[in-house]
């Protein structure tokens, strides 16, 4: 047995959910640049789960279970109210969401029904309670959701308590869709390896957060954000791209295991940074980051990633650092519970081999000798 680090090439199930062929990304086979151009991320939730667009009808019904199930059981508002203020907002969100199973009656219940109901609450609470802790530690009461508003549009208005620009729901929109699914990604199989022990969906997004949490997954976009600060002005990026280089760091945003020419969702998200930046009058985050994209592909042959533009983009719409992960998970919750609804479906559990690298055969020492 032989192991390949980082599972790099290992195909390790079958999914009819998103597929990356040639650097092309689909959900459910249609190219994601479509999908970006003409989809709501409520018609990509629904294709990732039902494994087709909707029609008008129940496009409408999704969005109405949506919409009623946006509020969160305030017992879980409250457990918001005593976590520390300072706390790492994923940190916040993953002990959230795993709280929210204790007040869902049909948390353990298994049926292909109840864990569509369930996937459903989960993405429609997930945005509700980044909201409501995001106003917490500001010490600001909660916004209630509103009924009849999508996902983007709700999540804006409940973290500040203002009916959002329209342009600002079209941007979260859209970055919302490109975020939705990836194939097997690390907090995705995340999801697979932990209910295909038959555990429950919430056990399996739990788990799906602590894996995007990380700066190497999700945790990106925040991490470019902080790159970005660091940076600070254009005259400054020339010197910290080459130290970064010179000392083999890691510059965020930059690089990825699948595609080696370049994430096909990053020109949609540069595009929107410089447009959002353009109507916010700061084009700033946008050149520094069009210079530092200039530099490191050109040095080091990396191409920007699906976080990248992100940073600039969240920050144009005035969204708080440590909430652009969060945001992540609001979209990729619908990948996520649509994997592991796939996985119910032909379960089998996830069991790997370790090649074993230790010694090969030890004596056991009493306590006393050693
Ligand atoms: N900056 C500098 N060098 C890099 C970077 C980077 N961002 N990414 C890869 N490299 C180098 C790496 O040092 C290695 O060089 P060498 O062969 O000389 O040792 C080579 O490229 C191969 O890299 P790797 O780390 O073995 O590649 P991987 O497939 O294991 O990792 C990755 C993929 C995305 C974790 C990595 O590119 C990385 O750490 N990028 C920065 C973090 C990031 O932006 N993550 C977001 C990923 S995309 C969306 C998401 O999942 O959230």
């Amino acid at each position: 047995m032989t192991a390949t680090k980082g599972l790099e090439g290992i195909v390790a199930t079958t999914s009819s959910i998103s597929s990356i062929i040639d650097g092309v990304l689909t959900y459910r086979g249609i190219n994601i640049d479509e999908l970006a151009e003409k989809a709501s991320f409520e018609e990509v939730a629904y294709l990732l789960w039902f494994g087709k667009l909707p029609n008008a009808t129940e496009l409408a019904q999704l969005q109405q279970q949506l919409g009623e199930a946006a509020a969160v059981p305030g017992a879980v508002i409250d457990q918001l109210k005593l976590f520390p203020k300072d706390a790492n907002s994923m940190a916040v969100l993953r002990s959230a969401v795993s709280a929210l199973a204790l007040y869902d009656a049909e948390a353990n219940e298994m049926s292909k029904e109840a864990n569509i109901r369930k996937a459903i609450r989960l993405q429609a609470q997930i945005p509700t309670v980044i909201a409501a802790y995001a106003r917490i530690r500001e010490g600001q009461e909660p916004v209630a959701p509103k009924a009849d508003v999508s996902v983007a549009e709700n999540f804006l208005y409940m973290l500040t308590g203002q009916t959002p620009e329209r342009i600002a729901v079209e941007a979260l929109d859209k970055a919302l869709v490109l975020h939705a699914d990836h194939e097997l990604n690390a907090s995705t199989f995340a999801a697979r390896v932990t209910v295909a022990t038959l555990s429950d969906i919430y056990s399996g997004v739990t788990s799906a957060i602590g894996a995007l949490k990380g700066p190497l997954h999700g945790g990106a976009n925040e991490a470019v954000m902080a790159m970005l600060e660091e940076v600070g002005t254009m005259e400054n990026v020339e010197g910290y791209v080459a130290r970064k280089l010179e000392n083999k760091e890691k510059l965020m945003g930059f690089g990825h295991r699948v595609y080696k020419n370049g994430d096909p969702r990053a020109k949609h998200l540069q595009v929107m940074s410089k447009e959002l930046g353009k109507i916010t009058g700061n084009l700033n985050w946008y050149e520094m980051s069009v210079k530092i994209e200039e530099l490191v592909t050109g040095q080091k042959g990396l191409k920007p990633n699906v976080d990248f533009y992100s940073a600039s983009v969240y920050t144009s719409l005035g969204i708080p650092r440590d909430l652009f992960t969060p945001i992540f998970a609001i979209s990729r919750a619908s990948g996520w519970t649509a994997h592991i609804l796939e996985q119910y479906d032909n379960n089998r559990l996830i069991r790997p081999r370790a090649e074993y690298t230790g010694p090969a055969s030890a004596a056991y020492v009493p306590i006393s000798q050693r």
